[in-house]
C-alpha cells in the first residue's frame, strides 16, 4: 500500500466540525476523524449494510451508473473499504482505478476482506492534499466522506484540481435534514436507532453517535450546491434524493475549459 500519510490506532472522544474553524482545529478534527474510523475498521462494512437497512449497496450501484461510458482513469476518494471502486470496475466502468483514504486500518481491511489490493491501486492520502498531478481522473467519487473532511472547500478544490476539464464529481452523502414530513423520523432513526445498533453490535458507540451529529452539522444540499460553484465546478450540478432523502447522489461536472 502506498503511503502518503499515517494513522493513528486509539479512539478519542468524538466531535463534530464546528463552522469556522482554525487549520489548527481542522487538523485535530482530522486526527479525530481518523482514529475514529480507525477503531471501527474491523466492522465497517458488516455495520455499513446493518445500519442502512441494506440500502446502501444499492446506493453505489445507483451512483456507478451516472459514471460517463468513456472514462478511463477513476478516483475513489475517502473510499473507506472500497466498496464503491469495486461496484465500478464491477459494472464495467473504468480502465484504471485508484482508491485512496487516509485511514490504513481502513485500507487494510478492503485489502484483507474485499481483495481491494488487486482491483486497484490503493493509496493512504488525505482529500484535501491529493497526491496527484493536475487534471489526471476522468471522474473522482466519494461515498459518504465529504461530511468528514476538516475543510469541506479545500477538499472540493483539490477534487477539481486533479479532475480533467468535462470529468465528473459523484457523491454519495448524509446531508443536513431540512424541514418536511419525514425530518422527524429520519432525526428519529438516526439519533436514537442508530446509536443503539452500533452499541449493540458494533465496537465503538461513539462513533455511531457521530453520524447523526455529522449530518445535523454538515451542509443541506442547496449549501453544498453553493460549495460545488465556489470550488470550480460547473453549475447545473444534479443533486438526486435516494430512500425518501435519507441518502443524495450529487453528479458535478468541472467545466470542459
Ligand atoms: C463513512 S466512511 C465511507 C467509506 C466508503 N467511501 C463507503 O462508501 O463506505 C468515510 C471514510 O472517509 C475517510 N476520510 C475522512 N476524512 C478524510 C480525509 N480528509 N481524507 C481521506 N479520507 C478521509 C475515513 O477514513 C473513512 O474511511
Amino acid at each position: 500500500m502506498a503511503r502518503s500519510g499515517g494513522c493513528g490506532y486509539h479512539s478519542q472522544a468524538m466531535q463534530t466540525r464546528p463552522q469556522n474553524t482554525t487549520r489548527q482545529q481542522a487538523s485535530v478534527h482530522d486526527r479525530q476523524i481518523r482514529d475514529m474510523f480507525a477503531g471501527i475498521a474491523g466492522v465497517y462494512d458488516r455495520m455499513n449494510g446493518l445500519l442502512s437497512l441494506g440500502f446502501d449497496a444499492g446506493w453505489r450501484r445507483n451512483l456507478t451508473t451516472r459514471i460517463d461510458e468513456g472514462a478511463e482513469d477513476l478516483l475513489d476518494a475517502c473510499c473507506g473499504t472500497g466498496e464503491l471502486i469495486l461496484t465500478a470496475r464491477a459494472a464495467g466502468k473504468g480502465r484504471r482505478w485508484v482508491a485512496s483514504d487516509f485511514c490504513e486500518p481502513m485500507l487494510r481491511a478492503g485489502v484483507a476482506s474485499n481483495d481491494l489490493g488487486r482491483q486497484a491501486r490503493v493509496l493512504a492520502a488525505d482529500t484535501q492534499r491529493l497526491p496527484f498531478a493536475d487534471a489526471s481522473f476522468d471522474a473522482v467519487m466519494v461515498g459518504f466522506g465529504l461530511r468528514n473532511l476538516g475543510d469541506l472547500d479545500r477538499g472540493l478544490e483539490e477534487i477539481v484540481r486533479v479532475l480533467r476539464p468535462g470529468g465528473q464529481l459523484l457523491v454519495l452523502e448524509f446531508f443536513r435534514v431540512e424541514r418536511g414530513l419525514l425530518e422527524l423520523p429520519i432525526r428519529f432513526y438516526l439519533a436514537r436507532v442508530v446509536p443503539l445498533l452500533g452499541r449493540l453490535f458494533g465496537q465503538s458507540p461513539d462513533a455511531y453517535r457521530y453520524l447523526p451529529q455529522s449530518m445535523g452539522r454538515f451542509v443541506t444540499t442547496g449549501h453544498f450546491r453553493q460549495a460545488l460553484t465556489r470550488a470550480g465546478f460547473a453549475e447545473g450540478a444534479r443533486i438526486e434524493a435516494q430512500t425518501l432523502g435519507i441518502s443524495h447522489l450529487v453528479v458535478a461536472r468541472k467545466p470542459s475549459n
